[in-house]
């Protein structure tokens, strides 16, 4: 598979092998602070923003800080908004708070205990189909659920998917989510090797829901394949990859998962959500067990 970020490929184990973190209901003295939360350590450091792991005193639970400089403010004011209309959904990110310090608006999430599907993949290869129809289900469940609300994600991939040791999965990072009926923005954004070719063409418009099912398409052929779908490094070359819908199919995916891969990696009349969630693959007549665990996380 490729690289995070250009991170090497294997980051290790799980985010939370925290049993270091005690249930210590105070902040340490050295701990920073961000209004009432106190900051365990970094999760991520991105380009526009960091994230923490964080905790309150007097309260057992973990949370996320995404703690985000003023110049970045208005844009991410609108994550806040959007993960707020969003609570209540399984296997979403929940939103908790946020808040402004004199420097940084901090967005507050539960943490989700695991690590994200990239690391996950990384270090364990291709995710058996069983699992990935169990992973992949929710994951379309829940964006359906996402869209009917006029939400678009709009930057799926695996490293914006939280999985956990009981195979459930957690989607993460609305930085770049909008609603479409309520914007004219039609911003190319996201990952290139994820991006679908309507958001790599300029003056090429998409209504929403499409784009996010490109990604999730995507996310589907990296669990069963351990690769992504379009990987080349120089990008006019990845672009023409993905405007032509090139796509190679390694030996050992079921010709099912083949089948409704094709339907969404095509330019014009790609399956929706609904269609897949009450397709083929995903109701074999045979019926289908995932084990459910995906241990060792
Ligand atoms: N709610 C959460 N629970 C657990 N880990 C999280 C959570 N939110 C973010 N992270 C971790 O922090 C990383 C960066 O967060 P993300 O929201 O994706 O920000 P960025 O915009 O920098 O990609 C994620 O890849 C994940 O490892
Ligand atoms: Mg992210």
């Amino acid at each position: 598979m490729g690289n995070k970020n250009s991170v090497p490929i294997s980051r290790g184990k799980s985010t939370d092998s925290n049993d270091s973190l005690t249930k210590e209901p105070q902040a340490p003295e050295s701990a920073s602070m961000y209004g009432e939360y106190y900051s365990i350590k970094i999760l991520n450091k991105g380009s526009s923003s960091q994230t923490i792991l964080a905790r309150k005193p007097n309260d057992t639970r973990l949370y996320t800080l995404k703690v985000i400089p003023n110049e970045h403010r208005e844009r991410n004011l609108n994550e806040a908004s959007i993960l707020r209309d969003l609570l209540g959904i399984p296997n979403i990110t929940q939103y908790v708070d946020h808040f402004d310090t004199d420097q940084n608006l901090i967005i507050v999430c539960e943490y989700c205990k695991g690590i994200d599907l990239f690391d996950y993949i990384c270090d364990h290869g291709r995710v058996p189909e069983s699992d990935a129809k169990y992973i992949f289900k929710q994951l379309c469940t829940a964006m359906a659920a996402v869209h009917k609300k006029g939400i678009i994600h709009r930057d799926l991939k695996p490293e914006n998917i939280i999985i956990d040791d009981d195979t459930q999965v957690t989607i993460i990072d609305w930085g770049l989510s909008f609603y479409p009926d309520r914007t004219e923005e039609r911003a190319s954004c996201g990952s290139p090797n994820y991006a679908s070719p309507e958001i790599i063409t300029s003056g090429c418009s998409y209504n929403g829901p499409e784009v996010d099912v490109w990604g999730l398409g995507c996310v589907l052929y990296t669990m069963l394949t351990a690769n992504m779908p379009f990987n080349e490094e120089y990008i006019p070359a990845l672009f023409d990859m993905i405007r032509q819908c090139q796509v190679v199919y390694p030996e050992g995916i079921h010709e099912e998962a083949v089948d409704l891969l094709k339907q969404i990696f095509v330019r014009e009349n790609r399956v929706s959500l609904e269609e897949i969630l009450g397709g083929q693959w995903l109701n074999p007549a045979e019926g289908w067990y995932s084990s459910g665990s995906t241990n060792n996380i």
